[in-house]
């Protein structure tokens, strides 16, 4: 993260803290450069600033593919109990065993604020959170997990192929998708085509699970999937 604050957000200074207590290790990363949601929008060409947040979702978001690959959030979210960023008005959180959730901050601040938190008595290693997002026998980037609800913003229903499309956008490389609908209680017909016919025959070598799926939700995939 000091590394991205270094490469990525044109801050001229980095500020770095710890803190550590019985239960827990809290680590923050603090720059006042540019905004990573901010960058992300615009070097994607994104139409609002909650859309960066899917992707970073996403894994294997980078906007210098030069020079990096993209991998740095997505793992080192997953490798805490507790990943946060803060970063104009939005505020992405990662909470293991939780599902990820945007909250809206109430004003603008500049730069970009990163808070890990790790349990003192934590299991997890590093080996298997990667062996979780391989293909098996290999150690590619190859499976996601995507917070469907990312995509579905406040008062929103997902309905339309332009929605579905802003979900599957640079699904094609990953091998595996787990579409997580934790949060979402229905969808509709055509965002469901769109996904699960129209890009999955589009995209044969990406395998796209449906998760955590309401009987409404499932109802709309089934329809979907049966008319491949
Ligand atoms: N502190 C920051 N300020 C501005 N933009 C940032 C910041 N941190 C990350 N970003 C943006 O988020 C993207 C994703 O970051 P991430 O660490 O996941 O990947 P990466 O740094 O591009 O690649 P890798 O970490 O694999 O080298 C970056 O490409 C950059 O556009
Ligand atoms: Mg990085």
């Amino acid at each position: 993260m000091v590394n991205n604050a270094i490469d990525h957000s044109g801050s001229p200074d980095v500020i770095v803290s710890m803190r550590r207590n019985a239960l827990f290790t809290t680590a923050a990363v603090v720059d006042h450069g540019e905004g990573i949601f901010l960058k992300i929008q615009k070097a994607l060409g994104l139409y609002d600033t909650r859309e960066a947040i899917l992707e970073l979702a996403k894994g294997k978001l980078t906007t210098d593919p030069e020079n990096h690959t993209g991998e740095g959030i997505f793992f080192s979210s997953r490798v805490f109990d507790l990943f946060d960023i803060r970063s104009g008005a939005l505020h992405f959180m990662h909470d293991a065993g939780l599902s990820d959730v945007l909250i809206e901050r109430p004003k603008d601040a500049a730069g970009t604020l990163v808070i890990m938190r790790v349990d003192n008595d934590s299991a997890r290693t590093t080996q298997e959170v990667f062996d979780t997002f391989a293909a098996p026998e290999e150690y590619t980037f190859a499976k996601t997990i995507v917070p469907v609800k990312l995509a579905q913003y406040e008062g929103e229903k997902l309905v339309s192929r332009s929605q579905a499309r802003r979900l599957t956008m640079r699904f094609e490389r990953f091998q595996t998708v787990i579409l997580d609908f934790d949060g979402v209680a229905e969808i509709g017909q055509a965002f469901a085509d769109e996904v699960l016919r129209v890009f999955q025959n589009a995209h044969p070598n990406t395998k796209l699970i449906p998760t955590h799926m309401t009987p409404a939700v499932e109802n709309m995939v089934e329809r979907a999937t049966s008319g491949r």
